[in-house]
């Protein structure tokens, strides 16, 4: 059931997908655009239909209309093929419903067994109520023992919240039918870093401690909170970013080889670098975390409110909208090995990248100023313009320049290597995996809950000490500390954007 296709194109399986928060922004900006796409490559099943709930008032054709409003506003018009616009609005019905409610899922399991496929229920609502739907779908008689259910993030604040929603949902669905969305697995290039680790026999000689003096990862966005200060407030970066799409990109760096391609396999190997990971003592806290908050700034040449005067802002808060660290695997392959992290909103690029930095020759013979350069460097880059870059050394050209060095790229661009191939968003890779019932792109919950493990641990000494995050203008790169946390270990940031 959950073995990754190998070999390339499988369209989505018979069932029905129901999607509850179908007038949210999420659903509007990426479900249905992700959705229309697979429609338009012929990866729908001809017979899937799609249920769009809301608590709100539609029947099927406004709703219908707002999706197509939706679709020709994010799908760029030479892929909005009239034809397969036609098929994907035909799929699409719509229902108002009171989630909380028991009463009404009775329309539910009518509008499921008119078909009697399996139901695949999307969850792109408030965390808290994952565990009332679950409930009520069971007792109206809406699922059978293929219904999966797929859940977004925030899954829970904290440890014993994610428990406790995990729990709720955990006693309707077993896990092998709960998909947790992490949308940063559905990406081409995260995907990538999976073959290139494991089908590269190159980089599996040398990916260890042996090899590797550190690893830098970097997530930046120009964006700040958008409008969602009410979550983001009580959040704040460590939890809506670090918890989940930095930790899952730590691990994929650093988990061993999976015995296969099985999501168990896979997610086996994840959860023993979570487990791994180096707790933060409080003596690190002051030199190996840097928390920050913006202030008003420029970006692209337009001036942006700092953090405390976003709509809706409660001017003294605390909340962190970038956090460095540096932390580390404490197992043999990345003993001694350092981890920087650091995301930020509000930052001069969007940008998220992976940079391994191999160790030094050991045995050097050119020119002794250069001796610097002479280590090779691998930059995965996420986005945008994904592609991997390995920094080798060559002979800088020309009679002058004798055995002087150059540091040059091998450079796979995959925009341009692979231009008649259209990189897929997250979400479409997602929802045809979730369709197909193949869980090795989902979380599983003892990842959820180390990874939780790990960021309260950090939170509850943050709160013991109780200093306000260091500010920083928008358009820049975080604190000053942040640069001084690195810099400290003869390192600088990876900054050829
Ligand atoms: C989401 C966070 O999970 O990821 C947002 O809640 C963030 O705050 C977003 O902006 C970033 O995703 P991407 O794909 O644009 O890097």
């Amino acid at each position: 059931m959950s073995q990754p296709n190998r070999s390339g194109r499988a369209s989505g399986a018979e069932i029905d997908l129901a999607l509850f928060g179908a007038l949210g922004d999420l659903a509007q900006r990426k479900l249905f655009p992700s959705l229309f796409h697979l429609e338009r490559e012929g990866l729908l099943d001809p017979a899937t239909r799609l249920l769009g709930l809301a608590r709100q008032e539609h029947d099927n054709d406004s709703f219908r209309a707002l999706v197509e409003k939706t679709l020709k506003l994010r799908v760029k018009p030479e892929e909005l093929d009239r034809e397969a616009l036609e098929r994907f609005l035909a799929r699409i019905d719509f229902m108002q419903l009171d989630f909380t409610r028991p009463e009404g899922y009775a329309a539910v399991q009518e509008w499921r067994q008119e078909a009697g496929r399996p139901m695949v229920v999307y969850l792109s609502v408030a965390a808290r109520i994952y565990g009332d739907i679950c409930r009520n779908l069971q007792s109206a008689g809406c699922l059978d023992d293929e219904s999966r259910v797929v859940v977004e993030k925030p899954i829970g604040y904290d440890l014993a919240s994610s428990a406790e929603i995990n729990d709720a949902i955990g006693t309707v669905f077993p896990e092998s039918r709960v998909y947790r969305i992490d949308h940063y697995l559905g990406k081409e290039t995260v995907q990538n870093l999976i073959a290139m680790r494991f089908a590269n026999p190159l980089f599996g000689t040398q990916w260890n401690q042996n090899h590797i003096s550190h690893v830098e990862i970097t997530v930046a966005e120009k964006v700040g909170i958008e409008g969602r200060w009410g979550y983001f407030d009580d959040a704040g970066q460590l939890r809506d970013m670090v918890q989940n799409h930095l930790l899952q990109l730590l691990c994929l760096v650093a988990m061993d080889p999976p015995a296969n391609l099985d999501a168990d396999a896979i997610r086996d190997e994840k959860v023993k670098v979570l487990k791994a990971l180096k707790p933060f003592t409080d003596d690190m806290l002051g030199r190996d975390v840097v928390r920050g908050q913006y202030t008003a700034g420029t970006i692209d040449g337009q001036g942006v409110p700092g953090y405390l005067e976003e709509e809706g802002a409660n001017t003294d808060s605390h909340t962190e909208s970038f956090v460095a660290m540096k932390t580390g695997v404490d197992n043999w392959r990345w003993a001694g090995v350092p981890f920087y992290l650091r995301t930020g909103k509000r930052m001069p690029e969007k940008v998220s990248q992976i940079v391994i930095h191999f160790r030094q020759q050991a045995h050097y013979i050119f020119d002794p100023d250069q001796r610097d350069l002479a280590a090779n460097k691998l930059v995965i880059r996420l986005q945008p313009e994904e592609g991997i870059a390995l920094e080798v050394l060559t002979k800088d050209s020309g009679l002058d320049k004798g055995m002087r060095l150059r540091r040059g790229p091998l450079h796979l661009d995959f925009h341009s290597a692979f231009p008649k191939t259209r990189i897929p968003d997250a979400y479409e890779r997602l929802l045809l995996e979730v369709m197909k019932g193949q869980q090795y792109l989902f979380v599983r919950r003892d990842e959820v809950e180390h990874a939780w493990q790990w960021c309260d641990n950090l939170i509850a000494a943050w709160e013991d000490r109780d200093e306000p995050p260091r500010r920083y203008p928008a358009g820049s790169w975080g604190p000053v500390a942040s640069i001084a946390m690195i810099t400290q270990d003869g390192r600088s940031w990876y900054e050829d954007y």
